[in-house]
């Protein structure tokens, strides 16, 4: 039997390129880039684009909110959340990082006991009258706070629905905290419901978590069309970030074929770094670190690093 391919769907280009990507952002062979025909193969089979080191935020102002977001359960969403804001703050970043699953993997994966917490991100949605302030937590991570949630969350979407504007609360909720940060990541639950168009609304893009694995592929026409609808009738800055592809294992053929796929279709939207799959992850979920912290020299940790250098190349700040 040949090598499964992905729908037909995908042989045309499914993304619309934001902005950021397309006109800003360097790619290969656009002017300004040090991509010379010998550079180094990256993972992804493309020669590395060169990214300068980060320098101090280039302006205050409202926070650059990105959506961490992908309704296949398991893709990473949360590793990258915990991790990706790790990265940014070494850099310097003012990093918010906001639990939007009543599994509150993203408030355990810091360490923060959720389960006891009076105030989480569900009072937020259905309480106007309580402020971010008063459920925010500093993580033991410098320059990282968090908007922590548990399983009370879950109500939230039956709560909100027949509320007037209720995809825009959480957008609500965040606007006073936006002058303090640099960015918000908003960890999403596996599913498209009312709590992730709360985060699309608001956001000013979307970073997709992808496992390198080739029923991945399938879901994101799905995501997508989210993704167009919320722009079209909520929100029309949102912009795809970047495709992150996790769980890489460039030992397999499988790992490699499908991360040819992936480039093949998204082209320059997939981000230079890619997360290997390394027991690393799960062992810092136990630790309730980043693996920043928990190990800073290891490759995850690099990897990680790459991502937020390309994060900021692109988001400009
Ligand atoms: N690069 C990796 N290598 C190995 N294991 C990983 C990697 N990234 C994440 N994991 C592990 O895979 C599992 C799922 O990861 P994670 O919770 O980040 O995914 P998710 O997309 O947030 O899941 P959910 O959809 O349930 O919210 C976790 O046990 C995590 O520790
Ligand atoms: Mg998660």
């Amino acid at each position: 039997m040949g090598t499964p391919r992905p729908p037909a769907t995908y042989t045309a280009q499914p993304y619309t390129r934001p902005a950021t990507v397309s006109a800003d952002a360097p790619h290969r062979g656009a002017p300004g880039t040090d991509v010379s025909p010998d550079t180094e193969l990256g993972p992804t089979g493309r020669p590395r684009r060169h990214i300068p080191e980060p320098q101090p935020p280039s302006h205050q102002g409202p926070a650059t909110i990105i959506a961490m977001c992908n309704q296949k359960g398991g893709v990473g969403k949360t590793t990258s959340t915990i991790n990706l804001g790790a990265a940014l703050a070494e850099y310097g970043r003012r990093v918010l990082l906001v639990d939007l699953d009543p599994q509150g993997a993203l408030s355990a994966g810091l360490g923060v006991a959720h389960h006891d917490l009076e105030l989480t991100v569900h009072n937020l949605l259905v309480e106007p009258r309580v402020s971010a302030d008063e459920v925010l937590v500093r993580t033991h991570v410098e320059n990282v706070d968090l908007l922590p949630s548990n399983i009370d969350l879950s109500a939230a979407e039956i709560q909100l629905v027949s509320e007037v504007g209720r995809e825009q609360a959480l957008g609500r909720a965040l606007y006073p905290m936006l002058d303090r940060y640099d960015y918000v990541l908003v960890d999403c639950q596996p599913s498209l419901g009312l709590l992730t168009v709360n985060a699309l609304a608001c956001a000013d893009s979307v970073l997709i978590p992808m496992e390198c694995e080739f029923f991945s592929l399938r879901g994101l026409a799905l995501l997508n069309d989210t993704v167009d609808k919320v722009r079209d009738r909520l929100n029309p800055k949102l912009s795809v970030a970047g495709i992150l592809v996790t769980m890489f294992d460039s030992r397999t053929l499988h790992g490699r074929e499908v991360m040819a796929r992936v480039v093949e279709v998204f082209g320059d939207l997939v981000y230079d770094a890619v997360i290997n799959r390394t027991v690393k992850f799960p062992e810092t979920s136990v630790a309730g670190e980043p693996i920043t912290r928990w190990a800073p020299a290891s490759a995850g940790a690099e990897a990680y690093r790459a991502l937020a250098r390309e994060v900021i190349h692109r988001s400009g700040r």
